[in-house]
Formats: structure tokens, sequence, C-alpha cells
């Protein structure tokens, strides 16, 4: 410590300036000597989406280039906690991240806390809690979707420092208005329905597509608006087979002898059979009319990240650093209204945000003639 003693000596603005400074410069010197750098890990969990990527370069690249950190990338979710799969990520490694698809570090569905009914199975948790440890890990930044966020927030539980962000295609998790992967799937749907008019019309059928969402609506819905669809079924909603061949048979007699007929994965269906499937063959039941059913399956997951879904995922995985950087654990991070921010892990874990029936897509498409069932 340095002290400086003004002796009755009259020391003149500048020296007291320059004695200042030297402090200054002293006790930055030190606190940088023997302050240790934080050390991040960071993971990718569940179904992969367009956007991961730009998600972990805004988080790495605020925490290098901002806060000085190091940031440890583990591979395959949760599983690279537990086989100890980890590599350190840094300015070179994060390039090219922003519009390139999947996760580049991998990723699994992975459920350490999940209680496993043979008895051999070793403590995951303990497995995980020792490696983070051993790692010298201060924080672990989890992205995902709703499997993440619990397996997140029972981390937090246990005592690990944790920031999660929200990823899916689904954009089905609770506490954010919405999730990256989200518009680049709508885009990729839409692009697939606007396709099916042309054929539809060509052979005056009913062309039946199936989008994902798992147990919500949201893809079908707002691909099935941007599309054009003058069907659009989804879970939240019930259907009535014979609602549907109607809106078909009324196209017909204002010379629309073709319909596009978009449906969610998640619909209840009979005898075990796939939406697209299903719905396809009650509709030529009812109805007579030629149809033909496409599932659009993991295409929706592939490729780059949209414009708006890359720069989402860098203010979320920027804001993820915020958090560490000012010691608030235990959250989600997450989009409200135009804003970027965060609320507990624990009010999101095991919470679904499905569509509501009194959405004002569905609203307007219903007094715009389009049937939802
Ligand atoms: O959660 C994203 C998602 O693509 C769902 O829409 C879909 O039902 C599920 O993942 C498919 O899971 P998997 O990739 O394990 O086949």
């Amino acid at each position: 410590e340095i002290g400086v003693r003004l002796v009755g000596s009259e020391m003149c603005i500048r020296d007291r300036f320059s004695t200042l400074l030297l402090f200054f410069v002293i006790f930055t010197v030190a606190y940088n000597l023997t302050s240790k750098a934080m050390k991040i890990g960071i993971l990718t969990s569940g179904g992969d989406c367009p956007g991961i990527n730009a998600t972990i370069r805004g988080v790495c690249k605020t925490a290098i280039n901002h806060y000085g950190m190091e940031v440890y990338g583990i591979h395959s979710g949760f599983r690279g906690l537990l086989d100890n799969d980890v590599e350190p990520l840094t300015e070179k490694s994060l390039s090219g991240l922003l519009n390139l698809g999947g996760t580049i570090l991998g990723t699994s569905r992975e459920k350490p806390f999940k209680k496993r009914l043979s008895a051999a199975s070793e403590d995951k948790p303990a497995l995980m809690l020792k490696n983070i440890h051993d790692l010298g890990l201060d924080c672990i930044v989890c992205i995902g979707g709703n499997g993440t966020q619990k397996t997140a927030a029972k981390l937090a539980q246990a005592g690990v420092n944790v920031v999660s962000v929200p990823k899916t295609i689904d954009n089905d998790v609770w506490g954010t208005d919405v999730s990256f992967g989200f518009d680049s799937a709508v885009t990729i749907a839409t692009d697939a329905i606007d396709r099916l008019h042309s054929t539809a019309s060509s052979h005056q059928r009913v062309m039946v597509i199936e989008v994902m969402g798992h147990k919500a609506g949201w893809i079908a819905l707002y691909s099935g608006m941007a599309g054009g669809g003058d069907v659009i079924l989804i879970p939240e909603l019930s259907y009535d087979i014979h609602n549907i061949g109607n809106t078909i048979i009324e196209r017909l007699k204002k010379g629309k002898p073709y319909s596009i007929v978009v449906v969610a994965e998640g619909i209840k269906t009979m005898d075990g059979k796939k939406a697209a499937e299903y719905i396809a063959q009650e509709i030529e039941y009812e109805t007579g009319f030629e149809t033909r059913e496409t599932v659009l399956g993991y295409i929706q997951r592939g490729g780059s990240p949209t414009p708006y879904d890359r720069n989402l995922a860098t203010r979320m995985g920027g804001h993820a650093t915020e958090l560490i950087a000012s010691g608030q654990f235990g959250r989600m991070v997450s989009l409200q209204g135009a804003e970027i921010g965060s609320i507990p892990l624990n009010e999101v874990a095991g919470k679904l945000k499905l569509v509501n029936e009194n959405h004002d897509l569905i609203v307007q498409g219903k007094r715009m003639g389009i049937c939802f069932g």
C-alpha cells in the first residue's frame, strides 16, 4: 500500500495528480496480476437449429474481448460434462460462426439428472459437479430448449453458477417471446409451402405439409399464415375432418379446385399415424380429392440462420455474458417485447409456451376464411 504523506509542504496540483495517477496504475496492475480471469464453460444441448453458433459467438467474443474471460467449449451437451470432453475456445475458433448452421460443439439429449432404473448407472450429477470443479469452471452457459432448461435449473440448484439461453425451432420455451431458430424454421417452411401452391393448382390436388414443433403449433401457425395455407391444424386446437372437407369443397365451388393444408406434427391422429399421412388419407376419403402429403422434417433445422435469428442469437449470447460478469446466476436470458432481459431459471423449468386460441393470427385468419379445424 502506498501512503503519500503530505507533510505540510505545499504540493502543486500537478504533483498531486501524478501521485494519484501513480497510485491508480499500481493498483490496476496489482489487481490484474492477482485477480483470476473467470473461466466459462459453454454447452449446447437438445435438437440443433440455425443460430446456435451465432449464440456461441455472442457469448464468447463478449467474454474474451470485453471481460478478458477464458471460455471452454463443452462437447455434446451435458454428456461433455460427464466425459470431461472440453476444448478452449479462442478468437480463431470463433470465426465464421455467425452464419454457420448447427453447433460446432455438437449436442445430445443427455439428461444427467434423470433417474435410471439400473442401479449400475453412476451418480451422474456428482460426476458432473466433480468435473466442473476439477476444470475450474466458474460458470456454465447452457444453450437449449425445454429439456436443457430443466437440467440447467437442477444444476443451479446443485450449487453451480448457471446462465441459460433459450434455443429451439419450436418456440415453445416459456418466458421468452421468441427463441432463436424459430424464425429460420418458419422461413424454411414458408418457402416449402409457397412451392406447393404451383403443383397443387397444376394437378388440382390437395397438398398436405407436416411441419415440426413438437407439442406446440407455432411453426404451423406462422408458416401456414405466411404461406397462404387454406387449412392450418395445430395441437392446441381440436379439429373435425368434416369442417376441413367443407372448406376444400367450398374452394372448389369458388373455382379453386386445389388446397394447401398445413399440419403441425403434434396434432392428434388415429392408429398412431403421422400427422400428414393421417390427414391426407382422411381428406381424400372425405372429399374424393386426389391428395398428397409432404413431411418437411429436419430441413427445418438445417442451414444458415436468418438475419433475424443471427441478431437475436448475438443479443442473447452477449446478455448471457453480461449476467455472468455481474454475478447474476440461475437465470435464463429472454426476449420480452423489444428488450433482452432474463428471468429466474426455476420459473421456466417444466413449463411449455403453447399457442393461445385467441392469438391474433388465428382470429384474423378465421375472419379471412382460413380453416383451423
Ligand atoms: O425440438 C426440436 C425438434 O425438431 C422438434 O420439432 C421435433 O419434434 C424433435 O426436435 C425431433 O427430435 P430428434 O431430433 O431427437 O429426432
